[in-house]
């Protein structure tokens, strides 16, 4: 008989309500994200813009709610200037980020008609690589400023005499890291993003600014880089980022499982150095996370290599992850990771979107697909409604080599009072025994089992691919039943759930 992992939950553990920014995505001048992503003008579904409208409906399929722009490491070496006017009056430039040339056929002006087109709300990226304050205030004018001065003006000339209504910015991108482009210490980097920020605020006090956190639980200065930065900008930021990715490494199966307890502990941690640092300054205003790159990534392996030596292409295809059904239930996991800590994590983006680490996958000219990790993006985000609820658990454990041991189930509930709506998204992360699900649901009154589906595959290494791409989906669970208030079924070794519960009538 497998173990059985043993729910508590009730309406009152309420932690947060669910917060749409929590399903935002990414968008990278980066590899095929924007060029035969995005963009491919000519293709059989592209509109009068350019942009693929298969894509589009996917990416509203997926339950996108905010898209982060324009990189990532590329925006520390972008002009945003290149970008807007007149298409053929654009420079080609060196992307030093991923060896790559830049066309600057799409810009701003375009992210912006794209972004309305997918529903999705703008989140936008200053370059402080490169760049400076300067800079940061001639795009947010740009963007943001009615018309009557220069930079709204000139936008007024190239087609859209409305402000973009930008609401948040990220003040530069992961700038602890060496690889950055114009990369800085800690001290440097604060004293540039405070002083962008506080001009920021003169122009629009009203913006929603996110400092760079770090680059990775496992940085060096993680954690000294927030308390270093959050004292200095403090006054003048809403949000700090955190970015993290997950792979398999050296066939540790097993700790790559429980990849979620690195996200737990890193929001955990910045949230403790951010409250820190709000006592020490009898700060009265809470710091939020902006987790605005996470997914999972095998850096090591060739596809994430940019090019090098005198060959710098436009859009090469780099960073075309394929993702399995293991995948899929670390990521799935990861997002119930971030619903749990939607007390203080404001807003997130799955990096990336579109080709380039991707739910969704695009061919030049041919169809658009789904990967694995598709699947668990647009149920949560479709059905994560309400409060988010404490689920606390009861589990069995397994033996990992990074972590020492982690729970092998994880989950997290949504209750959406007015609606009824009770869904449980859960994981079973040990890849050597079933769980046997356990749930007392008495205290949410009377309640009907409306659907249960499983993501899992026998081969944990299977995947989706163009030509098929229906390998990986998630299954009817019937298993699950729900019998005097308690729900019991079976979570298969390796597998991501959602169970959708709704009040009887
Ligand atoms: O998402 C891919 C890259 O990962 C981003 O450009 C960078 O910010 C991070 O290192």
């Amino acid at each position: 008989m497998s173990p059985t992992v043993t729910l508590t939950l009730n309406p009152a553990f309420r932690i947060a309500p669910v917060r749409r920014r929590t399903f935002g995505a990414f968008v990278e001048h980066l590899g095929r994200c924007v060029y035969t992503g995005i963009h491919e003008p000519g293709h059989p579904t592209a509109d009068e813009h350019g942009f693929r409208g298969d894509v589009l409906e996917l990416t509203r399929e997926l339950g996108v709610s905010s898209v982060r722009y324009p990189g990532g490491n590329f925006v520390s070496g972008f002009k945003w200037e290149d970008g807007i006017g007149p298409a053929r009056d654009r420079p080609a430039r060196h992307d030093l980020a991923w060896h790559s040339t830049e066309p600057n056929t799409v810009g701003l002006d375009e992210f912006m008609d794209w972004a309305r087109k997918a529903e999705v709300e703008p989140m936008y990226a200053v370059n402080l690589g490169t760049r400076g304050v300067e800079e940061a205030l001639d795009v947010l004018q740009y963007a943001n400023a009615p018309q009557g001065i220069a930079l709204s003006d000139e936008r007024a000339a190239n087609g859209h005499p409305e402000p973009h209504g930008i609401r948040m910015w990220c003040l530069g991108n992961e700038m602890d890291g060496p690889w950055q482009t114009g990369h800085k210490t800690a001290e440097e980097y604060a004293r540039i993003a405070t002083e962008a920020a506080r001009a920021m605020r003169q122009e629009d006090p009203d913006l929603e600014l996110i400092a760079c956190g770090s680059s990775s639980s496992q940085m060096p200065t993680f954690g000294a880089w927030e308390a270093t930065v959050l004292t200095e900008a403090y006054e003048f930021v809403d949000m700090i980022s955190a970015h993290a990715y997950y792979a398999e490494k050296d066939d540790d199966q097993a700790s790559f499982l429980a990849s979620a307890d690195d996200m737990d502990y890193f929001i955990d941690s910045v949230v403790a150095t951010a409250d820190h640092v709000r006592a020490k300054l009898k700060a009265v205003k809470r710091i939020m996370i902006s987790f605005d790159e996470w997914n999972v990534w095998y850096q090591h392996r060739a596809e994430s290599r940019p090019p090098s030596g005198d060959d710098w292409p436009v859009a090469p295809v780099l960073l075309e992850d394929t993702y399995t059904a293991m995948d899929a239930v670390v990521f799935g996991n990861l997002l119930i990771s971030l619903l749990r800590h939607s007390d203080r994590v404001a807003s997130a983006s799955l990096a990336q979107l579109v080709n380039v680490i991707a739910p969704i996958m695009t061919e030049p000219g041919g169809g658009a697909w789904k990967q694995t990790t598709f699947h668990p993006f647009a149920l949560t985000s479709r059905h994560a409604k309400g409060e988010v609820l404490d689920v606390r658990l009861d589990s069995p454990r397994f033996a990992n080599e990074r972590f020492g041991d982690s729970a092998s189930g994880d989950a997290v509930a949504t209750w959406d009072e007015e609606s009824g709506a009770l869904t449980l998204f859960l994981a079973n992360r040990d890849a050597a025994q079933t769980l046997q699900l356990d749930a007392d649901l008495a205290s949410f009154g009377e309640l009907e089992l409306l659907e249960a589906l499983t993501l899992h595959h026998e081969d944990p290494y299977a995947a989706n691919t163009k030509d098929a791409p229906d390998t990986v989906a998630p299954q009817a669970n019937d298993t699950v039943r729900l019998e005097d208030g308690v729900l019991r079924g079976e979570l298969p070794a390796i597998s991501w759930s959602i169970v959708r519960l709704g009040r009887r009538a």
